[in-house]
C-alpha cells in the first residue's frame, strides 16, 4: 500500500529521505507553510515534524492538525529536545518520537504499522488492554489493578505488567514471594519473545493470572524503551484475554507508547483538591494524546459518602467522563495489601472486593459469573 506522507517542514527531508522508501508519496511543506493547509489536500497518512522547526505557533498548528485528522500518525524527528520538549509535543498530540540520525529500520517500522492500520490488518482486537494510574502517590492504583486482575482471573486468562520501572510493587499485592525473573529480563530478550518465554518470565498469581514484575533493580528501567513495551504488549495481547498495565505518573515516552495500545485508562483519585486538579489535567493530557474520551474511566478511590469533597463536584469538574467510584476499606485493603493475599480471596465479603467484583463483570458481561462471583450476583443474573 502506497502510504502518504508529508515532511515538515522541507528542509527535514535530509533527515529521513534515504529511510523513506520512494514508493511511498513525500510532499513537504516549507517553514512558512501551514501544515493544516497541506493536511486539507489528499489524506495523508503520516506527517514527519523535525524538531528544530517547532516553536510554539507551529505546535499550535499540529495541534489542530491533530484534532482535525485523527487518523493520521505524526512523528516528531528529535534531533535537539529536552524532556520539557518532549512532553509539550506528547500534550498536542504526537505520539512517536524517532531520534535523529534514524537507527536502521526505525521509520521503516513506523511505516509499517500505519499501513497495518490502514489495512485493518491488525489482529482483531480479543484483548483488553486496560492501564491504571494513580493521579497523586497512594491512591491505590496498583492495589485495584491487581486485585481487579485476580477477579477477573476467575474466568479469563489475565497478565498484569508492573510498568512502574522503577519502584514497582504490584506482585507485592496479590502475592507473598519475589518475582525469579522481572520485565528487565523480558526486554533484554524482547526480540526472541514469543508466548512461551513470556509465560515463563511471569510469576503466577493464580492458575489463570501471570504477573510480569517491575525490575528488580531501578537502574534498569533505563534500558527499556517504547518498542520494548510495544513488542511486549504485542505478544501479550495475542495470548491473553486481559493485560493490566500498573502505571506511575511520570508519563514519559514508555508509558505514552503503552497507554496507545489501551481500550480503557482508569485514572486513580481520591477526593482532595490535589486529586481533582490532577485528574482534570490528565485527563487534558489524555485527550491531547488523541484518544477517545470513551476510553477513560476516573475511578474515584477509597469513597466515603461524608467527605467535603462530593461525588458530585467530581463528576462536575470532570465533565463527560465517567467517574465510577470505590469504597474506602481501610482495614481490609492493608491486611491484603500486607499479607500480599488478593482482598477478593481474604475479604470476599468486603465492601471493597464487592466494587472490584462489579468493575469486572461490566469487563466481562457475556458469560454468567462463576465462582466467587457468582455469590454476590447469584447465577440467574
Ligand atoms: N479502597 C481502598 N480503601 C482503603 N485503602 C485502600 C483502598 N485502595 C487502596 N488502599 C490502600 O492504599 C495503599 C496504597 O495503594 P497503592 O500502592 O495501590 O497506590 P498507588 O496509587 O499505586 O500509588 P504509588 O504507585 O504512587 O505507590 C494500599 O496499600 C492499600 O492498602
Ligand atoms: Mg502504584
Amino acid at each position: 500500500m502506497k502510504i502518504k506522507a508529508i515532511l515538515y517542514p522541507q528542509s527535514a527531508s535530509r533527515l529521513v529521505l534515504r529511510d523513506l522508501p520512494d514508493v511511498h508519496e513525500v510532499s513537504a511543506v516549507d517553514a512558512e507553510g501551514r501544515l493544516t493547509t497541506l493536511l486539507d489536500g489528499p489524506s495523508s497518512q503520516l506527517v514527519l515534524v523535525e524538531d528544530g522547526a517547532l516553536g510554539d505557533s507551529t505546535l499550535q498548528q499540529v495541534e489542530e492538525a491533530v484534532r482535525r485528522h485523527p487518523t493520521t500518525t505524526f512523528v516528531l524527528l528529535a534531533q535537539h529536545h529536552t524532556p520539557e520538549f518532549l512532553l509539550r509535543a506528547m500534550r498536542v498530540g504526537i505520539r512517536e518520537v524517532l531520534r535523529v540520525p534514524l537507527a536502521e529500520r526505525q521509520l521503516l517500522e513506523v511505516i509499517e504499522r500505519v499501513e497495518a492500520k490502514q489495512s485493518g490488518a491488525q489482529p482483531p482486537h480479543a484483548c483488553q488492554v486496560l492501564a491504571f494510574l494513580p493521579c497523586k502517590g497512594g491512591n491505590g492504583a496498583t492495589f485495584l489493578g491487581a486485585n481487579l486482575g485476580w477477579i477477573l482471573a476467575e474466568r479469563s486468562r489475565v497478565l498484569l505488567i508492573d510498568l512502574n520501572l522503577r519502584f514497582g510493587d504490584a506482585l507485592s499485592f496479590v502475592h507473598d514471594a519475589e518475582a525469579p525473573s522481572t520485565l528487565a529480563d523480558v526486554t533484554r530478550h524482547i526480540a526472541r519473545l514469543d508466548a512461551a518465554l513470556l509465560a515463563s518470565s511471569c510469576v503466577r498469581a493464580s492458575p489463570n493470572y501471570a504477573v510480569l514484575a517491575a525490575p528488580h533493580d531501578p537502574s534498569e528501567a533505563m534500558d527499556v524503551t517504547p518498542a520494548d513495551i510495544d513488542a511486549l504488549i504485542t505478544v501479550a495481547v495475542a495470548n491473553y484475554d486481559f493485560v493490566i498495565l500498573d502505571l506511575d505518573r511520570s508519563l514519559d515516552p514508555v508509558a505514552i507508547r503503552a497507554l496507545d495500545r489501551c481500550d480503557r485508562i482508569y485514572p486513580v483519585m481520591q477526593a482532595s483538591v490535589t486529586d481533582l486538579r490532577n485528574a482534570q489535567k490528565i485527563k487534558e493530557l489524555l485527550r491531547g494524546l488523541g484518544y477517545p474520551p470513551d476510553r477513560v474511566e476516573v475511578i474515584l478511590n477509597r469513597h466515603d459518602k461524608g467527605s467535603e469533597i462530593t461525588l458530585e463536584q467530581v463528576r462536575r469538574a470532570l465533565g463527560s467522563t465517567p467517574v465510577t467510584t470505590v469504597p474506602n476499606a481501610w482495614v481490609d485493603a492493608s491486611t491484603s495489601a500486607n499479607r500480599g493475599d488478593p482482598i477478593a480471596k481474604r475479604a470476599a465479603s468486603s465492601s471493597l472486593t464487592r466494587a472490584l467484583a462489579l468493575l469486572a463483570r461490566a469487563l466481562q458481561p457475556a458469560e454468567l459469573p462463576r465462582g466467587w462471583v457468582a455469590r454476590f450476583f447469584g447465577r440467574g443474573a
